[in-house]
């Protein structure tokens, strides 16, 4: 029993996943010139599309099965122009099928695009990890799968880093046959320019990695594929304690020579989500990685999630060490930054959280967490007793000076009244009320990841 079930027309027959607010909407609506309670401010100017899983045909054996569908508001000059919702039209939804059975073989053309969002060199793609991106237009139409104008020829990472500094954007593949990694840079006006097998002992799970100005660092811990698994439909990944786990960096000089990560063991763990990486120079010995860490995942079975905590690994490449060290005590997920510290140290961080620990964050009610990462601090914004909300996403603000200039916007649901509104927080106080509430014609499942794409 979840605190989702106790609202009305829930059918508890169903997985947890296709009931509630995680239920699919099965419309594509869109409205233009919505209300707005408060103000929108003048310099937040673009489109916020957010990702998730929309099951369309029948209740899926997991939460992340579900077809892609994006959610998205565009803000210009103080007025929420529109609201959208549109289903990626990818091949999967159209029913064909990504493995052919025939001969085994995996049509990377083929996926669900319901993670991530992002916007890269002037192309939006929707991104899942197991296949290419499917790229939309800025009115969320499909435009198809993308492969880098032929040059990708591995699933792509629905968690990409583009480098504050060089506009690069660093991502990886993972598959279930070697090489199992593949690391992928595409330069700042989006051509894919290098490519690289990364030597794994075995077909780990790896759902994010991490950039500094001098490293690429890549997680290979002890969430593996599982063939048994995968040929009963379920979630083909599980929990191999034997496996171990490490976190390897890798010189983004020595990459293009060909070199291969250095690889530090650490404590079993898993990662989903990276907060971010930097590190103290070229000519350096140190890096260090905010991630999120749950002491084991998917554990007797794919719905056991352990919950996750802000952590640090400092890696020093002088004495081959590293040390591990919990941030802060709250559970969390999703945590982000100022993208335009991405690679770089950066002193605020948001994740999402609930009020009541140790439920899932999303069937309680929902806190923002903002990290003061130089005092070891955290601030929290609530939006009270009945509201639920998704991933925290900072924009900054056009002249804005400190990190913590900006905005943080999200979409939340309500379980009182069931309905969804896209909201607006000054990032500087987060004990004030919202700046702006836009409510929405439709219900927003919850999702996964989105992006602020600015004009
Ligand atoms: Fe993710």
């Amino acid at each position: 029993m979840t605190a989702l079930d106790d609202q009305p027309g829930i059918d508890t027959r169903l997985p947890w996943h296709m009931r509630g607010n995680y239920a699919p909407v099965m419309d594509e609506v869109e409205a233009f010139d919505l209300p707005v309670i408060g103000k929108l401010p003048a310099d937040l100017n673009g489109r916020y599309f957010r990702n998730g899983a929309n099951p369309m045909n029948a209740p899926t054996l997991h939460w992340f099965a579900g077809d892609g569908m994006i959610h998205g508001i565009r803000i210009r000059d103080g007025k929420a122009e529109w609201y959208r919702n549109r289903l990626v039209r990818t091949k999967a939804l159209a029913g064909v099928d990504r493995f052919d059975m025939t001969n085994g073989a995996m049509d990377l053309t083929v996926g669900l695009a319901n993670t991530h969002i992002v916007s890269h060199a002037n192309r939006i793609l929707a991104l899942e990890e197991g296949s290419l991106p499917n790229e939309l237009s800025n009115e969320l139409d499909t435009l198809g799968p993308y492969n880098f104008e032929g040059r990708l020829d591995t699933p792509m990472t629905a968690h990409p880093h583009t480098c504050a500094e060089t506009g690069e954007m660093h991502f990886f593949g993972y598959g279930f046959m070697p090489p199992f990694v593949t690391y992928h840079v595409a330069d700042a006006g989006g051509q894919l320019v290098h490519t690289q097998a990364i030597d794994v002992p075995g077909p780990t799970m790896i759902h994010d990695f991490a950039i500094s100005r001098n490293y690429a660092i890549f997680l290979d811990l002890p969430v593996t594929f599982n063939i048994e698994d995968a040929m009963s439909g379920g979630m083909p990944f599980g929990w191999e304690e034997g496996y171990g786990a490490r976190i390897g960096l890798l010189n983004r000089e020595a990459a293009r020579r060909g070199e291969q990560p250095r690889w530090f063991d650490i404590d079993l763990c898993y990662i989903f989500h990276i907060m971010n990486a930097w590190d103290d120079g070229p000519d350096g010995h140190t890096v260090w990685l905010d991630a999120g860490r749950h002491a084991s995942m998917w554990q007797g079975g794919a719905d056991k999630f352990e919950p996750c905590y802000l952590w640090r690994w400092r890696f020093d490449l002088n004495t081959g060490t590293v040390h591990e060290e919990q941030l802060d005590d709250r559970e969390h997920a999703f945590p982000r930054i100022d993208d335009r510290r991405c690679g770089l140290q950066n002193k605020v961080g948001w994740a999402l959280s609930s009020r009541d620990q140790g439920s899932s964050e999303m069937d309680g009610s929902s806190v923002f967490l903002k990290y003061d990462l130089a005092k070891g601090t955290s601030e929290v914004h609530d939006f009270g007793p009945t509201t639920v909300s998704g991933e925290p996403v900072f924009v900054p603000a056009a002249n804005g000076t400190a990190e913590d200039d900006g905005y943080v916007i999200t979409y939340l649901y309500d379980k009182a009244t069931q309905s969804s509104s896209f909201v607006v927080l000054d990032a500087r106080d987060m004990g004030a009320e919202p700046l702006a509430i836009v409510p929405l014609p439709q219900r927003v499942p919850f999702g996964f990841h989105g992006s602020w794409i600015a004009d």
